[in-house]
């Protein structure tokens, strides 16, 4: 958190629906980035003010919002029918209008509002006896946003939106970005007058400019120099122009960070992902939720990898899934290998391609190195599955467990019918149906014997000979 010069409060705005997104979910609840788009204005909020401070107003699909912020510790206030964004702010009167200090107010469909940005907003109103600054940006098309009215000495007295914007109103290209700083006592005394008389028959929070203006007070524009950091999302269009900027800002904090990212404009990594110096990122990658990659790594193209934890100097072929999963270091695990979630490659382990992993604990040094299936089970150190090893973990009710343990030879093609314990260092012998345990040190064969008959094929070739 940056410290401030006055006590800061922040309410965000995420009540609406968002009808321009043509969703049945909330707007807020759209992710960028791989977060919920509130997701990251609350972030943001936390670097101004503690999460007492921060209060979110949620009504369309509160309890989902609220659900997505819970972990933040932040405050909720209920605004039961959305009558506007005024109305959104007088529905937090009684949680709000005690708390003095500065009022921070910020919508939660505009995440890409950097801290720095934020902290100077709030700077700047610290500093000065404005009753508002807000944030705005001079745009190429501003259709949509409202837009910002200056009287002859500079100061703001209005805020025209666009449905109630004359054609004159309109031309003008300053646009506001939906960002403000309050003085609290003086927001809260005037906040009554907000009224309805608008073509949306709502609550509209730019009143407060010509408001707070025509009581004598000075409401100032802190211009933006790039427009794209408050970007608005009304439509998906925007939804993905935002996601792609986000996009484009995580691999540029890792690149200087030290990690190499090949052709990056075609790789995904989510915003809460973490990686060490040195590991390459090969193409096409998607790296996603709460996922932790260490140093020196090889990530091969078009692998996808979520909520996983990958130890230094591990190498993931291309073409490779690791769901909720945690590789210890130096483990190769693909090209072509899928780790479904649950699993636990431990050190040096190899997983080949086309295998795949289910709630399964591989050894340090165990090797799975082609076509596989290994489902509940574990697997000692060293041991080796052969080619084509299936583990049979589910009777068609229940899964049941398979235990390897140290040091034993899985024989190509064996079928290990669970639940099954094989001690350690014993053998599998290729091709077998595995039903009963195997102690230590045995060997298990479980297949039909070969027949061999001497010269039947020839026998068979000159009796075929037509005469
Ligand atoms: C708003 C501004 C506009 C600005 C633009 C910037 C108003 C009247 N207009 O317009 O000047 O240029 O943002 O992006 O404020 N919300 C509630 N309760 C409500 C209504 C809205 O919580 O009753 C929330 C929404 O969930 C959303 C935010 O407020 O997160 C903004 O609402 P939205 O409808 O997107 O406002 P804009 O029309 O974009
Ligand atoms: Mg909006």
């Amino acid at each position: 958190m940056v410290i401030m010069p006055t006590p800061v409060t922040v309410v965000v705005l995420a009540a609406g629906l968002g009808t321009r997104m043509k969703s049945r979910q909330a707007k807020v609840l759209h992710r960028a980035g791989g977060k919920a788009l509130v997701e990251h204005v609350v972030e943001t909020a936390l670097q101004v003010a503690p999460a007492e401070r921060i209060f979110v107003v949620v009504g369309y699909q509160a309890d989902r919002v609220r659900e997505a912020l819970a972990a933040t510790g932040v405050g909720f206030i209920e605004q039961a029918e959305q009558k506007g964004t005024g109305h959104a702010v007088l529905a937090g009167r009684e949680a709000l209008s005690g708390l003095g200090g500065r009022l921070v107010v910020l919508y939660g469909d505009c995440p890409l509002l950097r801290t720095a940005t934020l902290t100077g907003l709030v700077e700047a109103s610290a500093s000065g006896e404005a009753a508002c600054v807000l944030l705005t940006a001079i745009m190429g098309d501003p259709t949509g946003y409202g837009r910002v009215i200056h009287g002859p000495d500079g100061r703001v007295t209005a805020i025209v939106e666009q449905k109630a914007g004359s054609p004159e109103q309109l031309s003008i290209r300053e646009a506001n970005m939906g960002i403000y700083c309050f003085r609290a006592d003086l927001f809260w005394r005037h906040a009554g007058e907000m009224g309805t008389s608008n073509p949306a028959g709502e609550y509209y929070l730019t009143d407060m400019a010509e408001i707070l203006s025509r009581a004598g007070h000075a409401v100032e524009a802190m211009r933006m120099d790039d427009p794209r950091e408050a970007l608005g999302i009304n439509t998906r269009v925007e939804l993905a122009e935002v996601d792609a900027i986000l996009r484009g800002r995580k691999r540029r904090e890792l690149m200087l960070a030290g990690v190499t990212i090949e052709s990056p404009e075609t790789v995904l990594i989510d915003g809460g992902v973490r990686v060490g110096m040195d590991t390459a990122i090969g193409p096409f990658v998607e790296i996603r939720g709460k996922t932790t990659i260490g140093e020196n790594c090889r990530i091969g193209a078009h692998s996808i990898i979520f909520d996983s934890e990958i130890a230094d100097g591990v190498e993931i072929g291309p073409y490779t899934i690791v769901g909720a999963s945690v590789v210890e270091r130096h483990a190769i695990v693909g090209p072509y290998a899928r780790l479904r979630f649950g699993n636990h490659v431990g050190e040096g382990a190899h997983i080949g391609n086309f295998v795949e992993l289910k709630k399964t604990r591989m050894g340090a040094g165990a090797k799975a190195n082609h076509l596989a299936y290994l489902g509940d089970a574990e697997i000692g150190a060293r041991s080796n599955i052969g080619a084509g090893t299936i583990t049979c973990n589910y009777d068609g009710v229940h899964k049941h467990k398979t235990t390897i343990a140290e040091g034993v030879f899985v024989g190509s093609n064996a079928t290990l019918v669970a639940p099954l314990e094989i001690g350690q260092g014993a053998y599998i012998a290729a091709g077998s149906v595995i039903t009963q345990d195997v102690p230590p040190d045995a060997l298990a064969v479980g297949r039909a014997r070969q027949e061999l008959k001497e010269g039947w094929a020839k026998k068979r070739r000159e009796r075929r000979t037509p005469a």
